[in-house]
């Protein structure tokens, strides 16, 4: 048996926590797998007399999480306290400059700074492993990197946030609406400390840059993502959308496109019967599309203590094995600057607006769509109880730009009653 690697984790929460089990409940399996014994040596929180559920008694304590992942008796620092900055990146840094290896789960800290540690972590010569950030337990990093590496890479699609998916989900079969719905999600627990990264799409789209680094060899561009989040999705929404036979998901895409690469982050209606429309609770799922292997689907468990946890020892086991690969599948130096380009492609779109309900109302919007050049699929009335009347229209596939050109007319005219809600409806 090779020597031993010696972890110290700083964060003992739900992931930490998890981690601290599966290294003791699993050390057997964990050195016959590697061939060398992982034991934890140090940790580091906040509070150092919380109860955690486990002993952490043999561990030695840092109140510092620099300290710790600076010890010599440290060979992997796994950093699970979260944050963009502070004490995430300034202890990740110092564990890079002593040389050594790291763990995190820290997505927010990666789509900020991810170029920067990565170009540190490949001059060291330490690793830099990140599997836990991105979709939970799901192995996505390892088959972006590793299992398709022998691809040209067109297309990411996914659902990543798991907690809009639970409201999203939830929404439609309580019939509860979206602040009934957060107001649950946020007593159970389901939601980050700052809700807002969750439902304003904010972790969802820190995940998607990391994906779009590694499949498109650039540089990780967080603010290149177009984003928007699922605060004004209503359960008419839901309910009409249903209707027409479509479900609504905060989805990810990121793609090549002849302009440059495109990245967003958005609620969007896909097809009721796909597998991402029947996505259902805190489940993630990712469809990856590669000029040679077409199209795989990874789905599980987005978030949680084991899923999140056996990401990382899924991390840690490769450095125990002696696997080393560059941190975003190509040395960092070589990453191109992403070429930033909206969403050129055409697509259908989903309108829903409240239409004053008199004669030529409707024949007035149709035709602000047909001189934008907007064709209409499908469109439907429902009942109305005062003078407004509820229409939803599907549009073939149009270009945003034509369809904002329609949409800022219909907002000088005296029958639309309301902004117009517009979703992209995306194939999956
Ligand atoms: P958590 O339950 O809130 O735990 C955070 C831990 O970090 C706590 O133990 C806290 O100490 C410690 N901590 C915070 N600030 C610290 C500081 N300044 N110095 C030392 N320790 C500090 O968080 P989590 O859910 O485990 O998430 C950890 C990381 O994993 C985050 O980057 C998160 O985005 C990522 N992640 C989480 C999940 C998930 O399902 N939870 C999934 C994927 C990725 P105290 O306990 O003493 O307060
Ligand atoms: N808040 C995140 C989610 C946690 O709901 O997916 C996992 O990254």
């Amino acid at each position: 048996m090779n020597a031993p690697l010696r972890l110290g984790i700083a964060g003992l929460g739900t992931v930490g926590i998890g981690v601290v089990k599966i290294v003791r409940q699993h050390r057997a399996l964990l050195a016959a797998r590697t061939g060398r014994d992982i034991s934890i040596t140090a940790v580091s929180a906040r509070d150092a007399n919380k109860d955690r559920g486990v002993s952490l008694s043999a561990y030695a304590w840092e109140d510092d999480p620099v300290a710790l992942a600076t010890r010599d008796d440290v060979d992997v620092y796994v950093e699970l306290m979260g944050g963009t900055d502070g004490p995430a990146k300034a202890s990740v840094e110092a564990a890079i400059a002593a040389g050594k290896d790291v763990v995190t789960a820290n997505k927010a800290m990666l789509a900020i700074h991810g170029q920067a540690l990565a170009e540190a972590a490949e001059a060291a010569g330490v690793s830099l492993r990140y599997e836990a950030a991105v979709a939970g337990g799901i192995p996505v990093i390892k088959a972006l990197t590793e299992g398709l590496a022998g691809n040209d890479i067109k297309r990411i699609v996914g659902v990543m946030n798991g907690s809009c998916n639970y409201i999203l989900t939830r929404m439609e079969s309580a019939g509860l609406s979206y602040a009934e719905v957060f107001a649950e999600a946020d007593a159970l627990g389901y939601l980050e400390a700052d809700p807002q990264l969750d439902v304003g799409g904010i972790d969802a789209a820190h995940k998607l840059a990391i994906l779009s680094s590694i499949a498109f060899g650039t540089r990780v561009d967080f603010d290149g993502i177009e984003l928007e989040g699922i605060e004004r999705v209503s359960i008419d929404d839901i309910r009409h959308a249903d209707d027409m036979g479509f479900k609504i998901k905060l989805l990810g895409v990121a793609q090549r496109t002849g302009r440059g690469l495109e990245q967003r982050m958005m609620p969007c209606l896909v097809p009721a019967t796909s597998p991402m429309g029947q996505l259902q609770g805190g489940t993630n799922m990712v469809a990856i599309e590669g000029d040679a292997v077409e199209q795989i689907v990874l789905r599980g468990p987005g978030a949680g203590e084991g899923p999140t946890a056996s990401a990382v020892m899924g991390d840690v086991s490769d450095i125990a094995r002696g696997v080393r690969l560059p941190v975003f599948g190509q040395p960092a130096a070589t990453l191109d600057t992403a070429e930033r380009a909206s969403a050129v492609l055409p697509a259908p779109y989903y309108l829903r607006m409240a239409l004053v309900d008199k004669p030529g109302a409707l024949a007035k919007i149709a035709t602000l769509l047909g001189d934008a050049g907007v064709s209409i699929d499908r469109m439907r009335q429902y009942e109305h109880s005062d003078a407004s009347a509820p229409v939803l229209i599907v549009t073939h596939k149009t270009t945003r730009a034509d369809l904002d050109v329609a949409i800022s007319a219909m907002k000088t005219t005296d029958v639309v009653l309301s902004d117009p809600v517009v979703l992209r409806i995306e194939s999956v």
